[in-house]
């Protein structure tokens, strides 16, 4: 499949991301075997890389999806998150991994620990297919990580900018001129 015209430079293949999505699944299958695990996605971006990972579990699990907002750079540096669509199941003694595509500042997966283990969860951890080098405010502790990347504007696998890119296959550098220009 041709690259597409928006993308500068492919930074993981889908082979990459397949070799690793075994990786991770692998290592969560053996640390999960005889635990009730329940993957929790972070609606909307997660959705393709939960989908891929699940697959390579081969312990049992369940999954269930949270959609949240931050409402942009404020309300992010406030660490503030919006509840946009909750939970359909109760936490209570669960083991949770927090299936997430980026970790971005960090405060997003920051609350959404919190707020889990509020709600009675046994353990919370976190699978990140991308962790954007530096850019956290706070150190997080993170299970499982897909792939460290430089802090620059990607896109892909889940990825948007403005809501656009999350079918490519790939995750990709997005040229400067598309945000520049917008
Ligand atoms: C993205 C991503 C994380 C969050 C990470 O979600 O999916 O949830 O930002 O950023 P942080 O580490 O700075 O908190 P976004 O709000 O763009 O929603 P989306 O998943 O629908 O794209």
């Amino acid at each position: 499949m041709a690259i597409h015209p928006d993308i500068e430079k492919v930074l993981v293949t889908e082979d990459q991301l397949r070799e690793r999505n075994a990786q991770l699944g692998a290592a969560i299958s053996a640390d999960y075997a005889d635990k009730d695990l329940l993957v929790i996605g972070v609606l909307k971006g997660a959705a393709w890389f939960l989908s891929d990972l699940t697959r390579n579990l081969s312990c049992d699990f369940t999954v269930d999806y949270m959609a949240v907002s931050s409402y942009g750079a404020a309300h992010k540096s406030s660490g503030v998150v919006r509840i946009m669509k909750d939970l359909e199941v109760p936490l209570e003694g669960r083991h949770v991994l927090i299936a997430e595509d980026i970790l971005d500042t960090g405060l997003t997966l920051k609350y959404l620990v919190r707020n889990f283990l509020g709600r009675g969860a046994a353990s919370v951890e976190i699978a990140a297919c991308v962790l954007k080098e530096g850019a956290q405010e706070e150190a997080i502790d993170l299970r499982y990580v897909g792939f460290v990347l430089a802090n620059e504007f990607v896109v892909g696998y889940g990825l948007d900018y403005a809501q656009r890119y999350r079918g490519l296959p790939y995750i990709g550098r997005l040229r400067s001129s598309v945000y520049q220009n917008a």
